[in-house]
C-alpha cells in the first residue's frame, strides 16, 4: 500500500470510529440517578475505547516489526468491539457520546506515533501501562456503577477481562517497562480524559 493510501485508510478510519452509532431500545429499568451515573461513565468508557482505537492505530502505523504491527491491529479490533458494546449501551440508557472524542482520537494517534517511533519495546511497554491503568479504572467504574445496572457491569467485567490480556501480551511480546515520570503523565492525562468525558 502507497503512503498515500495509508493516510487515506487512517482517515477512513478516524471517521468511522467517530460518527459510530447504533440502534438501540431504550431502557427504562433503572432509576433516574442510576440511570444518570451509568450514561456518565458509559460516555467515558465510550471515549476510552475511542482513545485505545487511535492509540493502537498510531502504534502500528509507525511499528518496526510486521508481527508487533499484526498484534496491534488485532488489539485494535478488539477495542473497536467494546467501542461498540460502550455506545449501544450508552444509547439504551438515553445519554450521548463525549463531543470530545475527535480530539482524543487526534491526541492518542499522535502519542501511539512517538511511542512506535521510539521503538517497538518502548510501544508494547506504553500498551502494557496504558492497558494497566484501564484495568484499575473499570475496577473503580465497578465499584461505583449501580448494582442493578447488570447490562452495563457485564460489559465492564468483559473488557476488564480481555483489557488484562491486551496487556499480557504485549508483555510477552516483548514490552520494555517504561520510566516513571512518563507513567506519571499518562496517569495524570486519562484522568483529565475521564473526568472531562463524564460531563462533555
Ligand atoms: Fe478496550
Ligand atoms: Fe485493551
Amino acid at each position: 500500500m502507497s503512503l498515500n493510501d495509508k493516510i487515506a485508510n487512517e482517515l477512513n478510519h478516524f471517521l468511522k470510529i467517530i460518527t459510530y452509532k447504533d440502534e438501540a431500545e431504550a431502557d427504562e429499568s433503572l432509576t433516574k440517578s442510576d440511570k444518570e451515573k451509568s450514561i456518565s461513565l458509559m460516555r467515558v468508557n465510550a471515549s476510552g475505547e475511542v482513545s485505545a482505537q487511535a492509540l493502537y492505530r498510531g502504534q502500528a502505523f509507525f511499528s518496526k516489526t510486521p508481527e508487533v504491527k499484526e498484534h496491534l491491529i488485532k488489539a485494535g479490533d478488539e477495542e473497536f468491539a467494546h467501542l461498540e458494546w460502550c455506545t449501544k449501551r450508552l444509547e439504551e440508557l438515553g445519554g450521548k457520546k463525549s463531543l470530545l472524542d475527535p480530539f482524543y482520537y487526534a491526541g492518542s494517534f499522535t502519542l501511539g506515533s512517538l511511542a512506535a517511533l521510539i521503538g517497538d519495546g518502548t510501544s508494547l511497554g506504553f500498551v502494557e501501562e496504558t492497558e494497566k491503568q484501564v484495568v484499575e479504572h473499570l475496577k473503580r467504574h465497578l465499584n461505583e456503577m449501580s448494582p442493578d445496572d447488570k447490562k452495563s457491569r457485564e460489559i465492564l467485567e468483559k473488557m476488564l477481562e480481555e483489557e488484562e490480556i491486551h496487556g499480557q501480551e504485549a508483555k510477552d511480546h516483548g514490552s520494555k517497562d517504561l520510566p516513571a515520570p512518563v507513567k506519571g503523565i499518562m496517569t495524570a492525562t486519562s484522568k483529565i480524559m475521564t473526568t472531562l468525558s463524564r460531563y462533555i
